[in-house]
């Protein structure tokens, strides 16, 4: 971080702090490691000198970011996918097709989008203070697999959560992210 506040990019490679964490893997204080925001791209580089696969790789994720090919990368190597930002926040919410589907199933939107991600095989973290919420969101109906294809199609390749600005992002370039 840089005295104006902003990251600043390090040229101190990625693979090295996960060489640390293989480390700390070995000596047993840590039962497992994984990485977060990593994209095929990095996650290619990361691999080619890692000694242990990610156990986990948690990313944006919601029906505005659906990145099959990110997701189906990690399941081909057992990389488990963990998605941050899993409702989409209000916008997704508030999808016609969400709010369709949530009078289908009798549920909440939050309820189906949750059941979206969990039907992809994908973990969710979804964040409440609402005692309610959460709740509902430990709930979830099971969707039709026509239901779920028509919520992947409402992909727009949207970040909601890490918008990158001016083509930056966590002190990086959105081409060295592979985002
Ligand atoms: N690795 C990363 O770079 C990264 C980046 C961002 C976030 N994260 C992590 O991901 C987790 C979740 O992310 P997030 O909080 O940004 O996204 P989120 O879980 O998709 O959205 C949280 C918002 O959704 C609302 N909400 C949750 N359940 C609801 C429900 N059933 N009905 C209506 N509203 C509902 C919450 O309001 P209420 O409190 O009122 O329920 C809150 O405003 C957090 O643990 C966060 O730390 C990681």
């Amino acid at each position: 971080m840089g005295p104006d506040g902003v990251l600043k990019i390090t040229d101190y490679p990625f693979t090295k702090t996960w060489a640390a964490l293989e480390k700390l893997h070995e000596s047993g204080k840590a039962k497992a490691i994984g990485v977060s925001n990593f994209s095929v791209k990095t996650l290619e580089e990361l691999l080619r000198t890692a000694k242990i696969v990610p156990a986990d790789n948690q990313v944006e994720l919601h029906p505005y970011l659906i990145q099959e090919d990110l997701v189906n990368y990690c399941k081909e190597r057992g990389i488990t996918v963990t998605a941050y930002a899993p409702t989409g926040y209000k916008v997704v919410r508030e999808n016609p097709l969400i709010i369709e589907l949530a009078e289908k199933y009798k549920v909440t939107s939050t309820q189906v989008i949750l059941a979206w991600h969990l039907a992809r095989g994908v973990a969710v973290v979804p964040g409440s203070k609402n005692p309610e919420h959460q709740k509902e969101n430990i709930n979830l109906p099971t969707l039709e697999a026509e239901d779920v294809k028509r919520i992947s199609a409402l992909n727009r390749n949207e970040r909601l959560s890490n918008k990158p600005v001016n083509g930056m992002m966590h002190g990086c370039t959105v081409e060295q992210l592979g985002w």
